[in-house]
């Protein structure tokens, strides 16, 4: 019987609340499929700030080592918001853990199911059979970890603040060998997108993607896209894409924009993984769900659970290489929503149920 030792960060807000009913969820499917789950709980986010003093206490970190993967939640809120910057939840603890077990991939799914297509900003005759798209996120280069970093004043009396964005060959190779995997896993169709009409780091980025692909991937049919253009392409028809893969800072903002044209940030997890491997010589990931800890219905019970559920998916498949485990658990999250039990998110101001009721039906379909 696999036993699956995973640290589990559920952070700050809503963060808890999903945690919880993901977990109870996790727990249905171990029992269906003969799996010992081993959950270590630990403080993150503004919890550890409250606790610890530190968004990502060394306890916490200790803890996650010893583990194969990390179930995280969601980190910030307005009760930290006052600290500086650099010791703001989000900044000093997830930034630190994706640099920390080199999780340099962000895979970020852009599903919305046929029955939710009213559920997007999009019109329903334009995405009739929904969304289907994956985004591949480069997760520890560019200007989020770029240096200098830093603000000063300038001889002049000026304030002069500096992010810098660098990118080696290596970080886009390794960044495209995962989304050729994942092209091939799918429709073998992958769009690079890319500033190279204006930035140095986007010439190399095309250059590095396109030899790599000739080499590596001559199955994978390429396109290069610039940045500006993608963000309206994604909107204007979304299904023309099947894998995208990007730098980091263009990633977060097209990752976003894909949650929303996805209907809700409630419904869309992830998978960051990277160069290391767990116990079990599979890669070590952090899997989150993409919507933030919403401070506003923290406390409700009405927070959608999916997106931390879908997570514990990605987990199973990646960390565990649990592939039946994890499209269980994604067929009954589908199962659950399209037959209508639905949280307020995606409810289209129909009925809607809360938090615990949604996991409840998504157990009742496993
Ligand atoms: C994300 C988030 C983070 C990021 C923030 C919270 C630091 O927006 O995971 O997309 O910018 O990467
Ligand atoms: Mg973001």
């Amino acid at each position: 019987m696999p036993t699956l030792k995973f640290a589990v960060l559920a952070g700050d807000y809503i963060g808890p609340e999903v945690m919880t009913e993901a977990l109870r969820v996790l727990d249905h499917v171990g029992r269906l499929e003969s799996l010992t789950l081993q959950p270590l709980a630990a403080d993150v986010g503004g919890a550890g700030i409250d606790n610890h003093g530190k968004a990502l206490p060394e306890s916490t970190l200790q803890t996650c080592e010893q583990c194969d993967a990390i179930l995280f939640g969601s980190v910030g809120g307005p009760k930290w918001e006052k600290l500086p910057p650099k010791d703001q939840p989000e900044r000093a603890a997830l930034l630190p853990l994706r640099k920390h077990f080199t999780l340099f991939a962000n895979i970020r799914p852009g599903l919305l199911y046929r029955e939710l297509t009213a559920a997007s900003p999009i019109k329903t005759e334009r995405i009739p059979d929904g969304i289907d798209i994956v985004c591949i996120r480069e997760l520890t280069g560019g200007l989020y970890f770029g240096k200098p970093k830093e603000t000063t004043v300038l001889a002049d009396g000026d304030v002069q603040a500096v992010d810098t964005m660098t990118y080696r060959k290596s970080e886009i190779e390794r960044i495209a060998a995962t989304a050729v995997a994942a092209a091939r896993s799918r429709k073998k169709r992958l769009c690079s997108i890319d500033k190279a009409n204006v930035l140095e780091t986007s010439v190399l980025w095309r250059r590095t993607v396109a030899d790599y692909v000739a080499r590596h991937a001559p199955d994978i049919e390429l396109s290069h896209m610039y940045v500006d253009n993608a963000a309206m392409q994604l909107v204007r028809s979304p299904n023309q894409f099947d894998v995208f893969v990007t730098e980091n800072l263009f990633g977060d903002i097209l990752s976003d924009e894909m949650a929303v044209i996805c209907g809700s940030l409630g419904m869309l997890s992830s998978a960051s993984i990277g160069a290391g491997r767990n116990s079990l010589g599979l890669p070590f990931g952090l899997y989150e769900p993409a919507g933030g800890t919403a401070p506003d219905i923290a406390g409700k019970g009405v927070a959608n659970p999916c997106a931390q559920i879908l997570s514990t998916a990605l987990m199973l498949r990646y960390s565990y290489g649990l592939e039946r485990a994890a499209a269980r658990i994604e067929a009954a999250v589908r199962k659950a929503v399209t037959g209508g039990t639905r949280t307020a998110d995606i409810a289209f101001g129909g009925a809607s149920v809360g938090t615990r009721a949604m996991a409840d039906a998504v157990i009742a379909a496993l």
